[in-house]
């Protein structure tokens, strides 16, 4: 009997996806994430009444987030990516963060909204808003699919939260270990 890998709690260690790796528990189910999704849509439509928005994702760990978002948020927009590297295949921090690729669209009078997997330290994204606040934004704030509320280097809020996080290693809906378990509809967290 295949089990059912979109029930909060189940263990999925059928699931072909995961090759055998052992999950402690699906922390969030994939129909959950999707209605998540849909309210914090509707959200960021409302928070933006007008102006030009641009959705910042942040790769690649935002890419399923992102692409889902983007669709439930019913106004003109624009989306661009930043891709910054910090953690390499390590479950810690390391703390550095390096910029690989810079968006090409001006973010001068523009609503930035930066979408973010996770918020874990916070240094990733600290660090981030440190320079695209320098580029003049008409506003600057962070969407985080999952906030694991232990922040210490976090400097700035994050305005849009899809979930409060367990602090445990989570995986899938675009979140990796060592590049893997981005494409798990769900997100569970490893043994
Ligand atoms: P921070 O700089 O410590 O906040 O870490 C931010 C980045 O680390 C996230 O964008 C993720 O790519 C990665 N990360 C942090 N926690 C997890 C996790 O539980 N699972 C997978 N990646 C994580
Ligand atoms: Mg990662």
């Amino acid at each position: 009997m295949p089990v059912n890998v979109s029930s909060v709690g189940t263990p999925a260690t059928e699931d072909p996806r995961l090759d055998g790796r052992p999950v402690k528990r699906i922390a969030f189910g994939s129909d959950e994430i999707a209605a998540r999704v849909r309210q914090l849509g509707r959200e960021i439509g409302e928070a933006y009444p007008e102006g030009d928005l641009l959705v910042l994702g942040l790769l690649k760990g935002s890419f399923i987030f992102l692409s889902d978002l983007v669709r439930e948020i019913r106004r003109p927009l624009q989306v661009d990516f930043l891709v910054a590297a910090s953690y390499g295949d390590a479950m810690v921090s390391s703390g550095s963060v390096r910029l690989v690729y810079d968006p090409e669209t001006t973010l001068e009078g523009k609503h930035i909204l930066l979408v973010e997997d996770i918020v874990d330290s916070g240094r990733t994204l600290s660090r981030l808003m440190d320079l695209l606040s320098e580029r003049s934004p008409r506003s600057l704030e962070v969407c985080a699919l999952l906030h694991k509320h232990i922040a210490e280097y976090l400097r700035y809020p994050t305005k849009f939260v899809g979930f409060d996080a367990p602090n445990e290693f989570l995986v899938g809906y675009g979140l990796d270990h060592a590049e893997n378990f981005r494409h798990l509809p769900y997100i569970a967290s490893l043994q």
